[in-house]
């Protein structure tokens, strides 16, 4: 029986009102799904608020333990909030803060140590893919991270195949595609796989119905309380 994770990065937004989202999310309360939001940090204490189904995720962690490193929050000091998961190498930020696979490693490690599950976001740009380079990107990103990794350590991690090109851009990738790089990632990553790349209410049946596909990182679509509590539904329907 599939297990699923439907992850929300809420990036830095937040829906208009916490407390209608809070409501909506009322009663779904699955069995075989791990629901997870990652709202802008000065938030992680309303969502840790949110019914219990709901797990707090942090959208970035610092690869150090504690120091002198002004603007960063390190992993045990989520963890006092709460936070369970924290998505590293999202590509906004390998493309705006210079996060190279190393750092993405660093990071990995990092949450790790602190009890977190790093959610692992990898994927290609298109001009990577246009040019037939799909594979050899995300397999480098992928096992930049969890080559050191023990298998103990893969049991607590999660990746995410996200196509630089189909973020925020409502052009995701074709099921039968994301499902070919989801179980490339998984032979390497030994761990859960998600798909994120415009995933929303319409779309989300087809990609989770994929072999391979164990849930969705979903940006924008996570903003709307009814679109991500129907996503989180739909997965449990299919794991049913
Ligand atoms: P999107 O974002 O669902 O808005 O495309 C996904 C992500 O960046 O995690």
């Amino acid at each position: 029986m599939k297990r699923f994770i439907i992850a929300g990065n809420w990036k830095m937004n937040i829906p208009p009102s916490l407390d209608e989202y809070r409501a909506v999310l009322k009663n779904p309360a699955p069995e075989r799904v791990t629901a997870v939001i990652c709202p802008p940090a000065p938030f992680i204490p309303y969502v840790a608020d949110f019914p219990d189904f709901i797990s707090v995720g942090a959208q970035d962690v610092s690869e150090h333990d504690s120091g002198s490193y002004t603007g960063e929050t390190s992993a045990a000091m989520l963890s006092v909030f709460g936070v369970k998961y924290a998505i590293v190498g999202h590509s906004e930020r390998r493309a705006s803060h210079f996060e190279v696979d190393e750092l993405v490693n660093r990071k990995t490690k990092a949450a790790l140590r602190a009890g977190l599950s790093p959610i692992v976001c990898v994927g290609e740009t298109l001009a990577e893919r246009e040019a037939g380079r799909t594979v050899e990107v995300v397999t480098r990103q992928i096992g930049a991270v969890f080559g050191s990794l023990s298998d103990a350590e893969r049991e607590s991690c999660v990746a995410a195949y996200e196509p630089i090109w189909a973020i925020g851009t409502g052009l995701a990738a074709a099921p039968e595609d994301a499902d070919a790089m989801c179980a490339e990632i998984s032979k390497i990553a030994r761990c859960p796989v998600l798909y994120g790349g415009s995933v929303s209410l319409a779309n989300a049946e087809s990609i989770l119905s994929q072999a391979h596909i164990d849930g969705a990182l979903i940006g924008g679509a996570s903003l709307d309380a009814d679109a991500f509590s129907r996503i989180i539904a739909i997965a449990a329907e299919l794991s049913a």
